[in-house]
């Protein structure tokens, strides 16, 4: 781990308290997926789940360990032995492992949480750090609601965790209440007051309820922590987690405010709120800051005067420190095979031949049918390419019949297994037939949460991107589709988040396909 006393280590959570957020349940291929672009992307520590908190995640964990091996890997888990045996289980093939085990200390959480006294509380702080120190030198131990914690408890807590063998102390704002002013001076008084601090990292944790995580995060860091949990997008809980690109290029803008580094290579930030916001079905709202679609768009006269004069008028930091180009027109009817790998590779997607070849097919298409390609329209492209790539379910074919003459219906052939199958069913509406069609043929008790269609570009031959969230016994996933249909797209994505459901039932039983559906 970097040594060097500015450096600010990002434990990224987005595979943990980010996927715990209502709708945001992720794959295995998807966890993977996103492991490895924030190893790519720098990350040092990667919280990749709650190894207790289901199969699912414990085989995540002990998948992520195995195949991701620069940044530490570290699995959570509460104060109990069967928790940190089994966080420890998930890390066992892990290069390099963290525990991180927590216990809440607030008096509210202690009486009608865990019903434990202070005392209580106190020592299993000691035991639990002890016990992750069995499996691995590298431990985490967080104080869950700190910022409404006892400070005397705190502090006795906090200096009994390093006692014990923390290497990491983590001071979580689990319900996002504190200020900046207010959480900075937490940090400043534990360094003041906890005798061997000096032995333990301090790390913030912060939820953004009030919209001051990353404030509160770098308030953290002034005082003295070196180590900030945050998300990709802000994925989390409630109103979410800290954001790890506003904290980055915060660090990086105002060096000279906050003399402090991170690892992350932020030009690659971009591609990785996409792919976290593709995963989950989690638009990023609009005018969000590093990533939103308007972050680094001047729409007025006067502002654009002002770039047109000088970029530094209105633009504190270039659109290419966090991976943009320019999204001007980029290929067009007549480009080839060489002119679209080489943009691609900018873009930051490298291919395997098939699904290049499968790109560059949807390419010519998509500049078949709509006059302007934009870098927006390659990213939707490739991402909604590399979201079909092995899905068993394939959209092959979708007539329509829609407008004011009812009833609207869907004809529709899908691929399952290679084997093609064909439905007609009608609906109170096109979307509505398409989707009765798919179930029709697949058959399943799955419910639609949310079906949500954005243009990628401007102008009425843009494509559509469609997100479908889908949820079947607790278990949510999110699909995705890309088309200059929207109908086309609203199937792909329904069947995209089959396709994913399928996935995770694929243990137990293959997909049923209706007896009544036609060759
Ligand atoms: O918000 C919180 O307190 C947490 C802990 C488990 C660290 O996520
Ligand atoms: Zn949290």
């Amino acid at each position: 781990m970097n040594a060097d006393p500015n450096h600010v280590r990002i434990f990224d959570t987005t595979l943990r308290d980010g996927e715990q957020s209502p709708g945001a349940a992720m794959t295995l291929e998807e966890k993977l997926q996103i492991a490895e672009m924030l190893e790519a992307m720098g990350v040092d520590i990667i919280e990749a789940g709650f190894p207790i908190a289901s199969n699912g995640d414990f085989e995540a964990v002990r998948e992520i360990a195995k195949i991701v091996t620069e940044p530490v890997i570290c699995g959570l888990a509460r104060s109990g032995s069967k928790d940190i045996d089994r966080a420890a289980e998930a890390l066992e093939g892990a290069r390099r492992k963290r525990i991180h085990t927590f216990i809440s200390t607030s008096p509210v959480h202690m009486k009608h949480k865990l019903q434990m006294t202070a005392d209580e509380v106190y020592e299993a702080v000691i035991a639990s750090v002890a016990r992750a120190r069995r499996y691995t030198d590298d431990v985490e131990w967080s104080p869950e609601d700190a910022t409404r914690t006892d400070r005397d408890f705190l502090c006795r807590c906090v200096e009994a965790a390093i006692k014990a063998g923390a290497s990491t102390v983590n001071i979580p704002d689990t319900v996002g209440y504190a200020t900046p002013d207010e959480y900075g001076e937490l940090i400043a008084m534990l360094i003041a007051r906890v005798p061997n601090i000096g032995k333990a990292v301090i790390s913030t944790h912060c939820h953004n309820d009030l919209g001051l995580a990353v404030a509160n995060s770098l308030a953290g860091v002034a005082a003295g922590a070196r180590q900030v949990e945050c998300t990709v997008n802000g994925l989390g809980e409630r109103a979410g987690n800290a954001a790890m690109e506003e904290i980055v290029m915060a660090l990086r803008v105002r060096h000279d405010r906050m003399p402090f580094d991170t690892a992350i290579k932020s030009e690659m930030i971009t591609q990785a709120s996409r792919l976290v916001s593709q995963i989950t079905g989690f638009p990023v709202q609009y005018n969000k800051a590093i990533v939103g679609k308007n972050a680094f768009a001047h729409e007025s006269g006067i502002h654009q005067d002002g770039m047109l004069k000088n970029n530094q008028t209105y633009e504190i930091m270039l659109p290419e420190s966090v991976g943009l180009t320019s999204s001007s027109l980029v290929l067009g009817k007549l480009s080839g095979r060489h002119a679209f790998r080489e943009k691609l590779k900018a873009l930051g997607y490298e291919l395997g031949s098939n699904a290049f070849e499968d790109a560059f097919r949807r390419f010519k298409e998509l500049a078949d049918k709509k006059r302007e390609i934009f870098e927006d329209d390659l990213v939707a492209l490739v991402d909604d390419e590399m979201v079909r790539g092995h899905d068993r379910i394939r959209v092959k074919s979708l007539r329509i019949v829609a407008g004011t003459e009812g009833p609207q219906s869907a004809t529709l052939i899908l691929e399952i297994d290679g084997e093609e199958k064909r439905v007609e069913a009608t609906g109170s509406g096109p979307v509505d037939a398409t989707f009765n069609a798919i179930k029709a043929l697949v058959p399943h008790t799955a419910k639609l949460q949310l079906y949500q269609v954005h243009a990628v570009t401007q102008g009425t031959d843009a494509q559509a991107e469609v997100s479908v969230r889908l949820e079947e016994d607790g278990k949510t996933v999110a699909g995705r589709g890309a088309d200059t249909d929207t109908l086309v797209a609203s199937a792909w994505a329904y069947v995209n988040a089959l396709n994913k459901l399928l996935v995770k039932r694929l243990r137990t039983a293959p997909p049923e396909v209706s007896a009544a559906a036609s060759h």
